[in-house]
């Protein structure tokens, strides 16, 4: 892909972004095939980026060097080196020039205890080392129909806004609600919207470049709903799970982002 500057008139400050998950999923060949895939592609004026497995970074980096592709991981230590055993830095990330790291995916809080803190330093970590943290909030299905939706993506996101202070500027934010991953069930545009808002009004609040700072929506987003998706006006572009993983599915997601 080769990606252009924003159109002239373009009404957002802000460049699209889609960004893909591939969980853990892959191996070495449909990862070399995805990935020749992606960069065969015609390339539209949204970034996009892949955080794959961390075994699979120094080969990604090598298949996309020179594309305008980006690359990242799905998640860091907040610690910088030491007797964390399976855990991976993000110094050692920057070493294989990561852009991106995704930080507090739902599925690492529920099954690993994330807490709101510890994703905040997360982040952290990752900034001082120069990548971009993608810090993920978002809603359980009995949180949304208890009406506690701005409270938990408000605490969430809260607790990196505390933390990081001046330095919130150089994240990107994800609203995944967690019924929507991974089950087909998209939140409508409207619903997403609302929650966006809500968020860059938070960080408008807390003094934070909330014109610039990119928003993504995740959770079951594809190729047929994207484009409503992204036409929203605080929708700044996806974190795709499932569809990244597959080349037309991902192509077409990008090409709906511009
Ligand atoms: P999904 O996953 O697109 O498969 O719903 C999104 C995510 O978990 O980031």
């Amino acid at each position: 892909m080769v990606a252009g500057a924003p159109a002239a008139g373009q009404q957002s400050p802000r460049r699209k972004l889609v960004v893909g998950n591939w969980k853990m999923n892959g191996d070495g060949a449909s990862n070399a095939a995805l990935l020749a895939a992606l960069k065969a592609a015609p390339g539209g004026e949204a970034e996009v980026s892949v955080c794959v497995p961390a075994p699979y970074l120094h080969d990604v980096s090598k298949a996309l060097h020179g594309s305008s592709i980006h690359w990242g991981a799905q998640d860091c230590s907040s610690h910088e080196s030491g007797a964390f055993t399976g855990e991976v830095s993000a110094a050692m990330l920057a070493e294989f020039g990561c852009c991106h790291v995704i930080v507090g995916h739902s599925e690492r809080r529920a099954m690993h205890g994330e807490s709101d803190r510890l994703v905040a330093e997360k982040a952290a970590a990752a900034l001082a080392h120069g990548l971009v943290p993608i810090v993920c909030v978002g809603e359980t299905l009995a949180e949304r129909d208890g009406g506690k939706t701005e409270a938990v993506v408000g605490r969430q996101l809260g607790a990196a806004v505390d933390l990081l202070a001046k330095r919130i500027d150089g994240i990107v934010v994800a609203y995944e609600p967690v019924w929507a991953i991974g089950t087909g069930k998209t939140a409508s545009p409207a619903e997403a919207q609302s929650v966006h808002a809500f968020l860059r009004k938070l960080l408008a609040d807390a003094g934070a470049a909330s014109r610039t700072l990119r928003i993504l929506y995740g959770g079951s987003v594809k190729a047929d709903n994207a484009t409503q998706l992204f036409a929203e006006a605080d929708i700044d572009g996806g974190l795709i799970g499932g569809a990244s993983l597959k080349a037309a599915d991902f192509i077409a997601i990008c090409q709906a982002a511009g």
